[in-house]
């Protein structure tokens, strides 16, 4: 297989693999040696070409310090090998073995009160820990000598959903290490000092060496500048603990691809090093997992919401670990796909941009704390409907692989997305007010219902293809980013910026001009006079200990006078009236200024709301406000269509979704029914469907969960 040196991160880049990685996790630990070479033909019948293995072995591959034994994966990569498929290995620092954490307790993580993680489960380890790094040096380099010319290991993953389980420490050791890192960022501590506001409340500090770890409300709230670091200091210390691996494996064998898969995206700086460090992002869907389903309007709309901001980060990624069935840890479960669904979810992860598929897992366990999370093969060893399925989309998409391979996903719209100080930002004083994410998740949410092409990227990336760019309340604007988003506006592209829009520089201090700042004024042609929050939000119960003493009693928090809980803040846009939400902001606006939108209630009445300027061929918009699905809808409908957006179908109907892969020489329209009826859609252009092989103009029949990929003529 061919491995290229990766292009740089860019939400436009394809895999620089010349192979689909289509296959499984499989776990040749847990399975009787008897079945692996009928594992390995029922693997190559349904069209597997690569599996993953090795990421919880440790105490097989190190059984005491010091002494390797790798026999039974060379076994198991053998067997494999012997049919045609190869093995991606995993560097297995996800579960240190109890020798080491007998031996080196220290290494285990610590949480927020302090108490030491057990052994017995997974994760348990502190990758901030120098002691722990060391050991995972050690194993990493002992694996990649053994493997290093094995011609059946193609590539490798790093650890396994590093800080999915949990990612912040407290230990000692974490405590020391976040010194380190501060006396590195500040070299003195009045710089130190100065970023956290160390006149605020006595926070500042006479050494380094006096710094504490910030502890949420213990006994009320640090400085936003320390909890900013502390999450900075968080994810550089998992890029570090990763690079020292990435460096050893590219050491070894530089035709090696090395990849993450990551689950959530907890104090990990993608766009950073730890991006940097790999040749792709692999991202594990598990979209009968989410419990925001009901929020952002059902799995489906929930996964095509995670792949494109997962995109964002790197371009086109491979998917580990797709689900294949139900899934289930002791104390919770996913809800079970229905035939035909298991494809349907991995077909619409190649059409938001992954380059592999790999369905969890093989066999199921029948042991251990995922004993009810189904694979491929049934407990009792029998091939039924997810086998099916799994070899169904395995050869449909080998047999289109070429044409996929190459093609990155088209974006009209583009939302601010990858940008870790801005997501953490918001985290460190937050007020109860959407995040950035759940602010554009409205946005997405109507594009997604509506089939327009719609995807997050990050500023400094190539916007000349996008249509439109909304930026959702990033208050850490950062005047680098200015030029890049003028340019694509006086070429023609529309860009939107919403309320607290660079209100803070990196320190999270406020900054002292008036917002949206100097340049951002300028473009957009907008000076915010006012802003306020339009509920109050937790301080009723924030406080209790004053009631107490102020009464000698505990009184219960009374409910909001009437007067406040009727407060509606209103304002027209287009020829609607909307209700507010979350947070007004009053505007004095430029004379070239065209004011589309203005408060119509209480004292805001009559004053800006939402503003427009044109600016070269295309115009900055100004939203004094966060989102509503109506708003989202009206912005749609009116700003986006003037900026030239239209959906892909004229008419998408419930429960269908449609996205282009697109390379200069073809495009590729994934149409999938989400739904378990059969599905008319109208208006398909003219094309060719890969999948059946059948012409495409007008209208399309779609089976229950079923898919088509038409080559556009
Ligand atoms: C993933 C994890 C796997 C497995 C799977 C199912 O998050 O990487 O090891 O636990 O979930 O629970």
């Amino acid at each position: 297989m061919h491995c290229k040196k990766p292009a740089p991160l860019s939400v436009w880049r394809p895999l620089n693999l010349d192979r689909f990685l289509l296959g499984a996790p499989h776990y040749p630990e847990h399975v009787d040696e008897s079945c692996w070479r009928r594992d390995a033909e029922r693997m190559l019948a349904a069209g597997v070409n690569t599996v993953r293995m090795g990421e919880f072995a440790w105490h097989i591959f190190e059984p005491y310090e010091g002494k390797f034994d790798f026999d039974l994966f060379d076994r198991a990569i053998e067997v494999l090998g012997a049919v045609g498929i190869d093995t991606i290995m995993c560097t297995p620092t996800a579960t240190p073995p109890r020798w080491l954490t007998v031996n080196y307790p220290e290494v285990l993580r610590v949480d927020v009160n302090g108490h030491r993680a057990s052994h017995g489960s997974r994760q348990h380890a502190d990758t901030t820990s120098p002691v722990f790094r060391a050991h995972s040096r050690r194993i990493t380099r002992a694996m990649a000598e053994h493997y290093n010319n094995n011609p059946r290991v193609i590539g490798w993953q790093t650890d396994n959903e590093l800080n999915t389980t949990v990612s912040e420490s407290f230990a000692p050791s974490t405590r020391l290490e976040f010194q380190k890192f501060l006396q590195h960022k500040y070299g003195a501590i009045g710089a130190l000092n100065f970023a956290w506001g160390g006149h605020f409340w006595a926070t500042a500090y006479d050494d380094f060496s006096q710094i504490d770890l910030p502890r949420p409300l213990m006994p009320s709230y640090p400085s936003p500048g320390q909890v900013q670091d502390y999450h900075r200091f968080l994810a550089a210390a998992t890029a570090a603990f990763q690079h020292d691996q990435v460096e050893i494996l590219r050491a070894a064998n530089p035709d090696w691809f090395v990849f993450h898969n990551l689950g959530q995206l907890a104090d990990i700086d993608f766009r950073g090093q730890f991006g940097q460090d790999l040749d792709f992002i692999g991202f594990d869907i598990y979209p009968m997992l989410y419990d925001e389903m009901r929020r952002t309007g059902g799995h489906a709309a929930t996964q095509a919401l995670h792949l494109d901001i997962c995109r964002a980060y790197s371009g086109n990624y491979i998917v580990p670990e797709q689900a294949s069935g139900f899934g289930s840890q002791p104390g919770f479960s996913t809800m079970t796909p229905e035939p035909g669904e298991m494809r349907r979810m991995a077909m619409t992860s190649v059409a938001r941009g992954a380059d592999g598929i790999m369905f969890f897992r093989w066999r199921p366990a029948h042991f251990g704390a995922e004993i009810y999370w189904m694979g491929v093969i049934d407990h009792d060893d029998v091939p039924r409907r997810r086998y099916d399925e799994a070899s169904r989309f395995f050869h449909d998409i080998a047999a289109i692989k070429n044409q996929i391979l190459g093609t990155v996903v088209r974006m009209d719209i583009g939302i601010a997305g990858a940008d870790f100080d801005n997501q953490e930002a918001h985290k460190t004083y937050a007020m109860g007010l959407p995040s950035p994410l759940d602010d554009a998740t409205l946005l997405h949410r109507y594009c997604y219902r509506n089939g327009i092409a719609c995807g997050f990227i990050h500023p400094e990336d190539d916007l000349s293809r996008l249509k439109a760019l909304y930026v959702p309340h990033w208050v850490m604007w950062k005047q680098e980013w200015n030029a890049a988003v003028e340019a694509f506006v006086r070429s023609g592209g529309t860009l939107i910026l919403s309320a607290l829009t660079g209100t803070r520089d990196e320190n999270n201090h406020i900054v002292r001009e008036q917002a949206p700042g100097r340049d951002l004024s300028a473009l957009s042609g907008v000076k915010v006079a006012e802003f306020g929050r339009l509920v109050p939000q937790g301080g009723a119960g924030l406080f209790p200990l004053f009631r107490q003493a102020a009464t000698g009693a505990h009184v219960p928090p009374s409910p909001l006078p009437a007067s406040s809980a009727e407060r509606k803040y209103h304002f027209t846009f287009g020829n609607r009236q909307f209700e507010a939400a979350h947070l007004y902001e009053l505007l004095e606006v430029a004379p070239d200024t065209e004011v589309l939108g203005a408060w119509s209630s209480r004292f805001c009445a009559g004053q800006p709301a939402i503003t427009s300027r044109q600016l070269g061929k295309g115009r900055v918009v100004y939203v004094g406000t966060y989102l509503t699905h109506e708003l989202a809808e009206a912005i749609a409908e009116g700003v986006l269509t003037r900026a030239g957006v239209a959906p892909l179908l004229p008419e998408l109907p419930d429960g269908v979704e449609v996205s282009i892969r697109e390379a200069e020489d073809r495009q590729l329209m994934f149409v999938q029914n989400t739904t378990e009826v059969p599905v008319a859609v109208p208006g398909v252009p003219q094309g060719l469907d890969l999948l059946t092989g059948r012409p495409t103009a007008g209208p399309m029949q779609l089976e229950a969960y079923g898919s088509a990929v038409i080559l556009l003529s």
